[in-house]
This record gives C-alpha cells, sequence and structure tokens, in this order.
C-alpha cells in the first residue's frame, strides 16, 4: 500500500509524511527526559534521532511490523506537535497498533486525541484492519486517558511485564475492534 503521499486534515491539524524541515524538533522531542519517561527507550542523542527519523520517512504498511509514521503539524501556526503512528501487528489477523508522541509545548491541548483518532480511521478505513490496539505503562495516565477518550476498551494489564528506565513495569493494552469503531459518534 502506498501511503507515501497521504496527508490528513484532522480539523486543527495536518497530519502528513515527514519532511526534512521537521527533523530538529522531532530530534528535540526525542532528547527529552519528560517525553521518553514511559517509552521504552532512553533519551535520543541528535545521531540516533537521525536513524529513526530516516525510518520515519520510509513509511509503509505492506508486511507484520510495518509503520506509517506522520507528522502533526499545527495548521494555525505551521509548528511540528509530535509524531502519530500506525503499525502493522499482523496481516493475517488484519491487527495494527496505534502510537503517538508529542512534544511537551503541545501537551494539554487534546492534540494527541485529535491526531490518533485519525489513525483510527486510516487503520479502519484505508487499511481495512480488523482490530487496533494501543499498549502503554500503565503510570501513564495521559495516555489511558487520550485511548479512553477514542472509546478503546481496556483489556489488558499485564503486571511488572516489562522493564522501563530499568524499573520492573506494568503494562495496560487497550483495544477497538472495526464494527466498535464503525458505532462511535466520530466514525464516518
Ligand atoms: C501521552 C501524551 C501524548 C498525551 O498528550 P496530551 O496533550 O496530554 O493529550 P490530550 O490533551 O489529547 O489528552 C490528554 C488527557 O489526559 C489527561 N491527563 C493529562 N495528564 C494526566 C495525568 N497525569 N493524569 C491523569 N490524566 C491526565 C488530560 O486531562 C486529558 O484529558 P481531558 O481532555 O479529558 O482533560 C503526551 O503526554 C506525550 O506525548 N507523552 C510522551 C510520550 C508518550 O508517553 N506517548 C504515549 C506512549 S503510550
Amino acid at each position: 500500500m502506498d501511503l507515501r503521499h497521504l496527508s490528513v486534515d484532522t480539523g486543527r491539524l495536518l497530519l502528513r509524511p515527514f519532511i526534512e524541515s521537521d527533523f530538529p524538533a522531532m530530534a528535540d522531542m526525542h532528547s527529552r527526559a519528560d517525553v521518553v519517561r514511559y517509552l521504552p527507550w532512553e533519551a535520543r542523542d541528535e545521531a540516533t534521532s537521525r536513524v529513526v527519523f530516516e525510518r520515519h520517512r520510509d513509511t509503509r504498511l505492506d508486511v507484520d511490523g510495518d509503520g506509517l509514521t506522520l507528522a502533526g503539524i499545527e495548521k494555525e501556526s505551521g509548528s511540528f506537535v509530535g509524531e502519530f503512528v500506525l503499525f502493522l501487528r499482523s496481516v493475517e489477523h488484519r491487527s495494527g497498533e496505534v502510537g503517538y508522541i508529542l512534544h511537551p509545548d503541545f501537551f494539554g491541548r487534546g492534540y494527541a486525541t485529535e491526531g490518533a483518532r485519525a489513525m483510527l480511521e486510516i487503520g479502519f478505513e484505508e487499511v481495512k484492519l480488523h482490530r487496533i490496539i494501543g499498549r502503554l505503562d500503565a503510570r501513564n495516565a495521559a495516555s489511558a486517558a487520550v485511548l479512553g477518550k477514542l472509546g478503546m476498551r481496556q483489556e489488558a494489564h499485564f503486571v511488572r511485564n516489562e522493564q522501563i528506565k530499568g524499573e520492573w513495569t506494568d503494562e495496560v493494552v487497550f483495544a477497538l475492534l472495526v464494527e466498535e469503531w464503525a458505532g462511535l459518534p466520530h466514525a464516518k
């Protein structure tokens, strides 16, 4: 599926493929301890962010493990606010996973929810997925609130099954089926 030219207007945001001028803001976001606190990787230096950035630009959804990562741009200011991802987890089972990282300058404005909703729409309406999950460190209350606002159900709570920043932590899994998506007020 060719998604290299995909761009989505979500109302306040434009989600589009990464371009070179996004790099400084993305690298700054990935370098911050407050951003990576509950993510399974350490704060990144510029060289590591560059590798990830190139991966973000080579976006595709063909085989298990592929990811579509889009930059979120605030329409009003043109600012980079963060990144939104849809992973293809299983072609056989038509399942995917949604994810998002915002720059702290843009926390608390509902942008994570707005952008992630568009990724669910792409997953269900364009990619024709059957089920999309969201996974998070159980301590990440802001992220749990985002998934709840999207209408996703909490399906699992795994106890101390992941090591994040050297600590054993609980992992929570939210999920949504396509038929549930179709019944939500914000779905098409
Ligand atoms: C998770 C993240 C995307 C949320 O961004 P955000 O801008 O706060 O998201 P939104 O504004 O769309 O919604 C957040 C909701 O969580 C609530 N919230 C924020 N911090 C909270 C906290 N510490 N405890 C409980 N709820 C919280 C907000 O009140 C808001 O709900 P509301 O609209 O009902 O008031 C952002 O914190 C982030 O990028 N964190 C770093 C990366 C990350 O953890 N990504 C997710 C990995 S699973």
